[in-house]
């Protein structure tokens, strides 16, 4: 099958001075001189954790660019190589491999302080950043009092709440389109940082006044930031010339997407939502991608369910089986440590994401969760007010009403963890991958079926 070939892996690229990979064109043209590497964008199907990350580390073997272009520092991206553990929060994760130049788009909020933290941790740990990372000079910043904001208003919806990561997400997003945000640009102005940043921090200020919240200390707060400004401003760049000359020249380009299409601020279960447009679209206003750019897009699923913080989730399993997932998926949030709801697989639901991103192949993670369960339900469609359904409801309290409708197939009473390929699962676990196939309608090129690097494999 076609899709097979997404999933080849190029040798690797290396990369020239100053951060630019090189002598890559030669490999990405056939001898027709088409350029055959596809610029792809990597989408969540489900409420985020699908486990990008990983797959994102098996895809950038061969990428030369890679970008972020949405989320901030709520995201948290696991990549597990040997015996390391990466989580990245804002860094894209081609930075682990050594040939990628990471790009953090436009549409990516980046709070300062905790983006330098990041890039010092990960020099700690021996990786070169240096000449491989740039910030979009187009990206809002995220600060402190978005956060307090974040949290005020989380508090104030009581019961109500959507169970934020509490970075200062939504406050800063609201910032942008009410066109007072500050942008990374004036990390490389700081007189001009300063007067736009203690006049907005004085803006959040009132507010956390009039509701008798903690108030930011804004000297304390400024000291921080002009350190840190300093240190980030060789790293800002007008990235869309970046990322097009990128275009121009053949390589091949990786559009990393954060959080998971639900999430989605436009098409999510809003308003339990994140703030940005973290479904495919979101990658060509995020970074700066013109539409005709984009190649493929590869959808990632778990084999099950998870959802972090609150809003419906109708395969929700409320039980010992829940349980189990989350114990035997280390299901915790890898931002903020909170324990993942977990359920069933959502046909009903993840069809409508694969529609949506318009996926062309989909990455199946952590299938060795289900191992040795007698049988696994999927659900295949909805039943609400005695009427069946095969959509999902744009009302997030009709989604919560909803009644999921199961099959049920045979699970398989063995490891598939050191399955290397197809033809070494089991049975009944190629019959289950197949059956989601046929309902989400797209084919799947990867499985994945444990953490490490080795325990994920193409799908022809
Ligand atoms: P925010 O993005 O912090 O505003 O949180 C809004 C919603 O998105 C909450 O339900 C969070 O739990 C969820 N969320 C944000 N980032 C992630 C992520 O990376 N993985 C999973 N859920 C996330």
């Amino acid at each position: 099958m076609a899709h097979a070939l997404l999933f080849e892996i190029g040798p690797p690229i290396s990369l020239g001075p100053g951060g630019a990979p090189e002598d890559s064109i030669d490999q990405n043209r056939n001898s027709e001189d088409q350029i055959i590497m596809p610029n792809t964008v990597l989408i969540g199907l489900q409420w985020g954790d699908e486990g990008k990350g990983k797959v994102i580390d098996v895809l950038t073997e061969s990428a030369e660019v890679v970008v972020r272009f949405q989320g901030g520092n709520n995201a948290g991206h696991t990549v597990e190589v040997g015996e390391e553990r990466f989580v990245l929060h804002l860094v894209p994760s081609g930075i682990i491999r050594e040939q990628a130049l990471c790009i953090i788009g436009n549409g990516v909020v980046v709070n300062p302080l905790a983006l330098f933290d990041e890039i010092r941790e990960l020099r700690r740990r021996g990786l070169n950043v240096d000449g491989r990372l740039q910030i979009s000079s187009r990206c809002q910043l995220v600060f402190q009092y978005h956060c307090l904001l974040d949290g005020l208003l989380e508090q104030k919806l009581a019961e109500n709440k959507i169970g934020t990561t509490k970075r200062g997400i939504g406050p800063a997003y609201a910032d942008k389109v009410n066109r007072v945000g500050i942008r990374a640009a004036d990390l490389c102005r700081l007189d001009r940082l300063e007067v736009r940043f203690r006049r907005q921090a004085s803006f959040y200020n009132r507010i956390l006044r009039d509701a008798a919240a903690p108030e930011l200390d804004v000297d304390a707060e400024w000291k921080k930031l002009a350190a840190v400004a300093h240190e980030l401003a060789p790293l800002v760049q007008d990235t869309v010339l970046t990322l097009n000359r990128a275009f121009e020249e053949g390589r091949e380009v990786l559009f990393e997407g954060a959080q998971g299409t639900w999430l989605d601020v436009d098409f999510g279960t809003y308003p339990y939502v994140t703030s940005s447009n973290t479904t495919a679209g979101g990658a060509c206003t995020g970074a700066g991608a013109p539409p005709a750019r984009i190649d493929r897009v590869v959808g990632v699923a778990k084999a099950y369910t998870t959802r972090v913080g609150r809003g419906p989730f109708p395969t929700e399993l409320r039980n010992d089986l829940g349980e189990r997932l989350r114990r035997e998926g280390r299901e915790f949030g890898a931002t903020t440590g909170r324990p993942r709801r977990c359920g069933w697989f959502d046909a009903v639901a993840t069809r409508y994401a694969v529609m949506l991103n318009g996926a062309d192949t989909l990455a199946v993670t952590k299938l060795d969760v289900l191992d040795g369960l007698d049988v696994i339900k999927i659900c295949t469609a909805y039943e609400i007010g005695g009427e069946l359904i095969d959509r999902v409801p744009t009302e997030a309290d009709d989604l919560e009403r909803v009644v999921p409708q199961y099959e049920e197939v045979p699970g398989w009473k063995q490891s598939t963890a050191q399955a290397a390929d197809w033809d070494e699962l089991p049975a009944e676990a190629q019959a289950y991958l197949r059956r989601l196939e046929e309902l989400v309608r797209a084919p799947i090129g990867l499985v994945s079926v444990g953490p490490r690097r080795s325990q994920t494999f193409a799908v022809s």
